[in-house]
């Protein structure tokens, strides 16, 4: 079975199991969170609970989720890896077929949004700056130089990418190292396997988000019998089965709910046997729906 821990970048240890943070934002991504003593209460219960990676994003909020990040956990644990995104630029709350947000990788925008995130988070470098989604105005190449230059600069240490293509992460790699892709990717949504193999093949942390397939996941009969057999939920068995089948996935399972944050927790120490990580394997052949 894969190890419980994977190096950023092969220097920075993360428990392969962590936490994303978008869900503690307001309805749509938008604003502070409704409950922010119940949101805090979250963060500080994953870190209890030995999470030492949280993903979060500029655009959350913007601003409020990585300060919320910031006024809960900082002085921060040491060991605790924080990554943010930036390339993109919130202009109201996210609403069905509209994501509230536009795209700009220009070098001027990632280092006003990298001096942002320094400050809402409260530290001097970030661990991990991943470019949120590739801005078809600006050759990848570009928004590269700008992350190289800012890593030079000591303002952040990984560089890591979302939503891209294999063809997109060797352009990337052609100016930078990149540490991890974040791509949306879980049992019923495995468009991204390629990249995910490309990233087995190069060392790089593969963050598949909506791991729990944004709460919508299926109960498909094969996950239901697992779940029955393990006496796990069908989410566990998603995670779990995320976890076995490459030793390079990084999870960041999001909640603003205490209960299911210790559920999804509890998924790291669930062991799939052999026919059952086939089983898994196998439905992906087909199509979900
Ligand atoms: N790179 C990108 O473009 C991108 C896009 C989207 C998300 N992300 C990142 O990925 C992270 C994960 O995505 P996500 O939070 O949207 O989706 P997710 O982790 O797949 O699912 C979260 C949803 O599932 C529910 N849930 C969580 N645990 C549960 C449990 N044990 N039982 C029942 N329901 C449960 C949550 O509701 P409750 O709050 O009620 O638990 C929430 O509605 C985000 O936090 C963010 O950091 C990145």
């Amino acid at each position: 079975m894969a190890g419980k821990i994977f190096l950023i970048g092969g220097d920075l240890p993360v428990h392969r199991l962590g936490f994303g943070a978008m869900r503690l934002t307001g309805p749509g991504v938008w604003g502070p969170p409704q409950d922010p003593h119940a949101a805090a209460a979250v963060l500080r219960r994953a870190v209890d609970l030995g999470i030492d990676f949280i993903d979060t994003a500029d655009v959350y909020g913007p601003g409020d989720n990585e300060r919320l990040i910031r006024d809960t956990l900082a002085p921060y644990k040491p060991g605790l890896v924080i990554g943010t995104k930036g390339g993109m630029i919130r202009c109201g709350p996210a609403t069905p077929g509209n994501p509230g947000m536009s795209m700009d990788g220009s070098a001027a925008h990632i280092r006003r949004a990298v001096e942002g995130s320094l400050r809402d988070l409260g530290v001097e470098c970030i661990d991990l700056y991943q470019l949120h989604r590739v801005d078809p105005a600006t050759p990848i190449e570009e928004t590269m130089a700008v992350f190289l230059a800012l890593r030079t600069e000591g303002k952040i240490r990984h560089v890591g990418l979302s939503e891209v293509g294999t063809e997109q992460i060797e352009r990337a790699r052609s100016v930078v190292e990149v540490a991890t892709v974040q791509n949306r990717f879980n049992l019923t949504d495995r468009r991204h396997h390629d990249v995910l193999v490309h990233c087995e093949q190069h060392g790089i942390g593969f963050i598949p988000f909506y791991p729990l397939g944004a709460g919508t996941l299926t109960d498909a009969a094969t996950v239901a019998t697992i779940a029955a057999r393990t006496g796990a939920s069908s989410g566990q068995v998603a995670l779990a089965w995320l976890l076995q089948k490459s030793p390079v996935t990084l999870l960041i399972p999001g909640t603003s709910s205490l209960t299911h944050l210790e559920q999804n927790v509890a998924a790291r120490d669930l062991v799939l046997n052999d026919a059952e990580m086939t089983a898994l394997e196998q439905m992906g052949q087909a199509p979900v729906g």
